[in-house]
């Protein structure tokens, strides 16, 4: 029999989650159909009830309907708990269960390149998409996690909110002129607007990396910035890696993503 699932989003017809789930479905012989959905944007829960009980086995869930979907979950898995919001549902006995892959896959792309225990991490940006991987990232043991966001407000309650799991807090933009860091993430959507980020250019030293969790045709404006950065990386892994990481949970099957990966890139770039 084959499974159904769905990318909910809004938009989401551009969506790269259907040819990804397609590849790994090929490549492990798992029989599934991958479809995008597109929820009004006051219809969310609506859609995925309709879907599930229509025989749906399970769903990713991409902007802006994270936080709704967590709270539409019956149960939650603990770095969904963590995030504040969910990435891949599916039903089981007891109902709608809620997960978030994204943390899992940024930092398995990140471990690709890099180690992360005893580093510095500096992670621009305080809305949902730091907030989903800052667990994670704690759970690979750097030395510091620091928090940069132009709302100093909401960088103070991230680290906060995170202080009993790890060594993180908050720094101002202006204030990281001179400091060290190993590994620079920018977790902002200032790319979508074309906007350079207020970081100093001392963050640019010989052995950092930088990380946009964005992609595009185009080098992103971060990683323009990042120039002088030692390794430089776009967010193209970390999608494939957090579609992985669902279809491991919903398949209990592991793809190899570098194949997967490779694809994307040429087609991004052709
Ligand atoms: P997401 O869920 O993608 O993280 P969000 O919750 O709207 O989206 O958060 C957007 C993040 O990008 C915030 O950290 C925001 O900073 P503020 O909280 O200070 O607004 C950051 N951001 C957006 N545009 C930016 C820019 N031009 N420069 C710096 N930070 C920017």
């Amino acid at each position: 029999m084959t499974d159904r699932y769905a990318v909910v989003g809004h938009p989401v017809a551009h969506s790269k989650s259907p040819a990804i789930h397609a590849a790994f479905a090929r490549q492990t012989g798992e029989k599934i159909d991958y479809t995008t959905l597109e929820a009004p944007l006051d219809g969310f829960v609506d859609t995925v009830a309709m879907f599930l009980a229509m025989g749906g086995a399970g769903c990713n869930v991409t902007v802006p309907f994270k936080e709704a979907a967590y709270e539409f979950a019956n149960q939650l898995t603990e770095r969904a708990e963590q995030a504040g919001a969910v990435n891949t549902l599916w039903l089981d006995d007891d109902g709608v269960v809620g997960d978030n892959t994204d943390g899992a896959g940024l930092v398995r792309d990140l471990r690709r390149h890099t180690v992360l225990a005893g580093k510095r991490i500096l992670l621009l940006g305080a809305g949902g998409a730091a907030r989903g991987v800052i667990g994670p990232l704690l759970a690979e043991r750097p030395t510091a996690l620091v928090i940069a966001n132009r709302s100093q407000d909401k960088a103070d309650a991230l680290a906060a909110h995170f202080a009993d799991i790890g060594p993180i807090s908050a720094a101002r933009y202006d204030a990281l002129a001179g400091q060290v860091f190993d590994i620079v993430i920018n977790a902002t959507s200032a790319s979508l607007a074309g906007e350079p980020l207020p970081v100093p250019d001392t963050l640019w030293h010989e052995g950092v990396l930088a990380y946009d969790m964005m992609y595009g045709k185009e080098e992103t404006p971060f990683l323009k910035q990042a120039a002088a950065a030692s390794q430089r990386l776009d967010g193209l892994g970390m999608l494939v890696e957090q579609a992985a990481e669902a279809f491991f949970v919903w398949r209990g099957v592991r793809p190899d993503t570098a194949p997967v990966l490779a694809l994307l890139r040429e087609q991004l770039q052709g």
